[in-house]
């Protein structure tokens, strides 16, 4: 039996590859073996043109995977560095070529330390070493650009391995921080620049507070100063009338005389005058004389020493001094927690709570029940002082002066006025600060914050 053989004339090649056993004769067994060897041989040319198909699969498929990486190489913006142990280069991306100005042929197989900046050399060595140990290392490395300026990139080195693990070099990728670095200095230089403008305006307020209470101290002093003139100037007037008067009796004048004379000079009613015109020279120059030592009671409470503060017991203290000063005879009731300032000013906040004290026991005095509440908790923003106390409260109009120097409701010779400015500095010097408000149910409320 005769078996046609179809195919290409190379797949006749291959089968005459094939060794075929000899054949003993054409009888049916040898024919059946020709069957096998054909039948064989139909089965390796399958394969083959199987396994050739797959071949150019794969072959496309590597292809394409290459290129993939080859563009991702290319897009990424980082710089990218593939080397060996000792920093010879095997692979860069487009970034580092534009970096150091030079084409991959001339790049690939130099020393990547040739490119770094020769101060940064050894930190350069050290990450390329150290990124064998299997860690990420990082490190702030100045690059030399064609022109000879500098490129400062922050470098992290991974180790390279091969299909082993085994390790064969470093991947070095940076990213330039030149720009970040020049906008860093540009922000601190800013920075600076703001602090010195706060500082010069906190220096000019200042400068405009001073210039506000030096008006408002020759505003306040000019006017009992004024009277004490003129008091003092008409006293001067009496005293010339009255030295007339006295002579011409001591010069023997006669009665009728001495009296027309006493007529003409008003002797009665200058004696008359004589009196309140003193009293109201006192009284000026007592106002003088308070004015002055409050003003020095602020200068002298300026450079105190800031130590940690038991507020618990500086308000007792406060409380006792204010209540024996005033002779008051209102109830103070305490709430208060055991509170420590850290770092305070002892003496400028023992002035605080005596003049806000001094303020509730003026403003419940001559009321029924006077009563004043003193409440000391530790609150989010720090130690919280509430003074609380029964009197009038406080006109809405005056709500927001009354933090303003010499402001004062109190008759002349009963404030200055400058008891709640002198707090007000002090607890914001502090950190602090101070709020006042109406209570619903009647009386004031001052409230103290200090951080600590
Ligand atoms: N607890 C309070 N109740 C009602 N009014 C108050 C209270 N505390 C302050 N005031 C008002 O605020 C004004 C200013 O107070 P501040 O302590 O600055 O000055 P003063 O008490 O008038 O004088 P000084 O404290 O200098 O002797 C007071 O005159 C008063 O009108
Ligand atoms: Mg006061």
């Amino acid at each position: 039996m005769t078996r046609l053989i179809e195919g290409h004339p190379e797949d006749m090649a291959l089968i005459s590859k094939v060794s075929v056993p000899a054949i003993p004769s054409l009888d049916d067994a040898g024919e059946s073996l020709w069957v096998d060897v054909i039948h064989r041989m139909d089965e390796v040319y399958a394969e083959l043109l199987r396994n050739e198909a797959d071949l150019e699969r794969k072959n496309a498929d590597l292809e394409e995977a290459q290129s993939f990486i080859s563009s991702v190489f290319a897009s990424v913006s980082d710089i990218l560095i593939v080397c060996s142990s000792s920093g010879t280069i095997k692979k860069v991306n487009p970034a580092f070529l534009n970096l150091v100005g030079r084409t991959e042929g001339a790049v690939i197989g130099s020393s990547v330390f040739d490119y770094v900046k020769p101060d940064d050399q050894p930190e350069a060595r050290r990450i390329v070493g150290a990124g064998q140990g299997g860690r990420v290392v990082e490190a702030d490395i100045c690059f030399l650009r064609p022109d000879g300026s500098e490129e400062c990139l922050a470098l992290r080195s991974t180790k390279l391995a091969d299909g082993s693990s085994r390790q064969f070099g470093a991947v070095l990728t940076g990213r330039p921080i030149s720009e970040l670095r020049r906008a860093y200095q540009a922000l601190h230089e800013a920075h600076r620049e703001l602090q010195t403008a706060q500082r010069r305006l906190i220096e000019q307020e200042k400068m405009a507070s001073l210039g506000r209470l030096v008006a408002g101290v020759a505003h306040e002093l000019n006017n009992p100063i004024s009277f004490v003139y003129a008091n003092i100037y008409t006293l001067d007037r009496y005293r010339k009338s009255l030295v007339r008067y006295l002579d011409a009796l001591h010069g023997g004048a006669a009665e009728d005389e001495a009296e027309k004379l006493r007529r003409e000079l008003k002797i009665d009613a200058i004696l008359a005058d004589i009196d309140p015109l003193l009293d109201g020279t006192i009284e000026g120059a007592s106002r003088v004389s308070d004015i002055v030592k409050n003003l020095r009671r602020l200068s002298f409470t300026r450079a105190g020493e800031r130590q940690p503060v038991d507020l618990e017991r500086l308000l007792r203290n406060s409380v006792q001094l204010a209540a024996k000063a005033k002779n008051a005879s209102a109830q103070i009731v305490f709430d208060t927690v055991p509170v420590t300032l850290p770092n305070a000013d002892e003496g400028q906040l023992h002035q605080v709570f005596v003049n806000l004290i001094d303020n509730a026991l003026d403003a419940v005095s001559g009321r029924t029940n006077p009563l004043v509440e003193i409440a000391l908790r530790k609150g989010k923003a720090g130690a919280e002082v509430s003074i609380r106390d029964n009197g009038p409260g406080i006109a809405v109009e005056n709500l927001g002066k009354i933090f303003e120097p010499f402001f004062t409701t109190k008759q002349i010779g009963e404030g200055t006025g400058l008891g709640l400015w002198i707090s007000f500095t002090i607890v914001e010097d502090h950190g602090g600060r101070i709020e006042v408000a109406n209570r619903p149910e009647g009386g004031a409320e001052f409230t103290v914050v200090v951080p600590g």
